[in-house]
């Protein structure tokens, strides 16, 4: 019966591809609910990393059955070649099951996504580039192909000459782009992926509600995070999906009555990567500090990611959006070393102290942080196994984010093995 939601808190990259892994042993399915390969979730086991883009992170299991839901948007081609690098490690990919309702990634979406990114100039979100926020788009004004069409040659190819109709229009007469052929776009999906892809295809929703009343265990994989959460978060800098805990109900077709727990996965420190507002960001040498002892690269663009301290003004506000039960709190191994640490409490607008977030964009954008310092600790936590392994500063530091989010903290990542957490 009981379905578990991991969940970003932040902007992404908090480590939801190891907690999920870690949690994935006592599971039986693990779904990814929403995004597409904007994703980068890594999982290192032993010398060997493995960077997820649209996998679920439960694949390294072979108990697992790792389900790619309604929600997630798919470009079938790196679906094929991701499944394919994994056999060649080794993982088998045969349980995967692809939701005929997820929509497709087609080559104009990419087009377009470069093109209005290109276009907004200094503007610019700093997307992925893959196409996404398009293929939302087309879901939202009813446009979109869906994986099912890829089955039934007539159907795909009345929807493709529809949409190709208006994008080309749009890349020719808006962009000045030469036009995409509907011959070629037909043979990829079609005639070479289709029969890659064909056995992946299940009714996903129907799976997981026969595993839940089964009695099965099925976990719900978020991809990016709370503050990219196309309503939630710092909007235009966002994500075209909802990465919060109602987006799994959604994007996997689950009740909320079946979730039981819900795991906030915070960074001990904050990254963000792409543009958008930032309130405790950090452009001195901790940044530096961070980013070299966080190895703070994009999983898959290797883009470098802004870091920060810790919000607890944002992770309260986290925890409300989407419910969260405990949380796991990752890469506390990269913060010793420091004299003090800051943690921002509460922000300071135009004079005014706000202890919540501000609902207006344009508060929140000059927003400074107030900051509780303390004590930092040198000890390397890295073969910390237990509670009583951390130092005395490093629980103070636990307990404080503990009190302001109001919510225990139930894993702390030490390292980015598999094995590297404390259970509290
Ligand atoms: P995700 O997108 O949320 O799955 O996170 P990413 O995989 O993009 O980025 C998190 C990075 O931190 C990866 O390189 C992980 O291997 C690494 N990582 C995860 N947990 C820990 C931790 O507790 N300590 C350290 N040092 N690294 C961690
Ligand atoms: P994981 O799952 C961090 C960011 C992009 C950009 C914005 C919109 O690994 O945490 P998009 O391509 O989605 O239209 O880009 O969202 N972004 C992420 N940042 N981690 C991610 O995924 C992200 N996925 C998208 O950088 O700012
Ligand atoms: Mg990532």
């Amino acid at each position: 019966m009981p379905a578990t939601i991991v969940i970003g808190t932040q902007w992404g990259d908090e480590g939801k591809g190891k907690l999920t892994d870690l949690l994935a042993k006592d599971m039986n399915y693990v779904v990814r609910y929403q995004g597409g390969h904007n994703a980068g979730h890594t999982i290192v086991v032993g010398e060997e990393s493995f960077a997820l883009q649209l996998v679920p992170s439960g694949v390294l299991y072979p108990h697992i059955t790792p389900v790619i839901g309604n929600g997630v948007v798919v470009d079938p081609a790196v679906l094929v070649d991701e499944c394919r690098k994994l056999n060649a490690r080794g993982i088998d990919t045969s349980k995967l099951v692809v939701s005929a309702n997820a929509h497709l990634i087609m080559p104009y979406h990419y087009e377009l996504d470069k093109l209005s990114e290109r276009m907004l100039g200094r503007n610019k979100l700093g997307t992925t580039k893959r196409g996404i926020g398009p293929t939302y788009a087309d879901k939202a004004s009813r446009t979109g192909l869906r994986v099912q069409d890829m089955l039934d040659k007539d159907i795909f190819m009345q929807k493709l000459e529809v949409a190709l109709h208006e994008k080309n229009a749009i890349l020719s007469k808006v962009y000045n782009r030469l036009s995409l052929d509907i011959r070629e776009i037909a043979d990829l999906y079609l005639t070479q992926l289709a029969p890659q892809i064909a056995p992946m295809v299940q009714d996903s929703v129907g799976l997981i509600h026969d595993a839940l009343e089964d009695g099965q265990n099925v976990m719900l994989e978020g991809a990016q995070a709370t503050f990219l959460d196309l309503d939630h978060g710092t909007y235009p800098f966002v994500t075209s999906s909802n990465p919060t805990a109602g987006g799994a109900c959604v994007g996997a077709g689950v009740g909320p009555m079946h979730i039981t727990r819900v795991v906030g996965i915070a960074k001990s420190y904050v990254t963000r990567v792409g543009a958008g507002p930032f309130p405790t960001e950090l452009t001195d040498e901790t940044a530096d500090i961070l980013i070299d002892r966080g190895h703070e690269y994009g999983t898959n663009t290797g883009r470098k990611r802004r870091p920060g301290w810790l919000d607890l003004v944002m992770l309260s506000h986290a925890i409300r959006l989407s419910s969260v039960s405990e949380i796991a709190l990752t890469k506390l191994d990269v913060l010793s070393g420091f004299d003090t640490i800051n943690v921002c409490v509460a922000y300071d607008i135009d004079g005014e102290k706000y202890t919540k977030l501000p609902y207006q964009q344009a508060k929140f954008q000059v927003a400074k942080p107030i900051y509780e310092q303390l004590p930092g600790w040198s000890k390397d936590l890295e073969s910390a196994k237990t509670k009583t392994d951390l130092p005395k500063e490093a629980v103070d530091y636990i307990s404080l984010i503990e009190h302001y989010s109001k919510t225990k903290v139930s894993f702390v990542g030490v390292g980015p093995g598999r094995d590297q957490f404390v259970p509290l």
